[in-house]
């Protein structure tokens, strides 16, 4: 079991305990922390978050993401990770 701490938009981090086998968005869509999103599939890049903290297995995308981003619909915690939003 993974923990995921998330630094949201209004300074709070929020803790969520994961298995690991789904993407980041759908945990957290899980855990009704809302997330920009719209193709689910790596395409458009709506689903950027800063990689704060820890690890993450990421799956081949189209968008070119910086170091320190990752995409919440192609990555699944690795590790505990720490993430930040954002915004909407
Ligand atoms: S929702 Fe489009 S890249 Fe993640």
């Amino acid at each position: 079991m993974f923990r995921i701490d998330i630094d949201n938009i209004n300074g709070k981090t929020e803790t969520l305990y994961v298995y690991g086998e789904q993407s980041i968005l759908t945990e957290l869509e899980a855990h009704n922390v809302l997330l920009n999103h719209s193709c689910r599939q790596g395409h458009c890049g709506a689903c950027i978050l800063t990689l704060l903290a820890g690890d993450v297995e990421h799956q081949a995308c189209l968008v070119d993401v910086s170091p320190g981003e990752i995409l919440a619909c192609q990555a699944r915690p690795a590790t505990d990770i720490k993430i930040g939003l954002r915004g909407f």
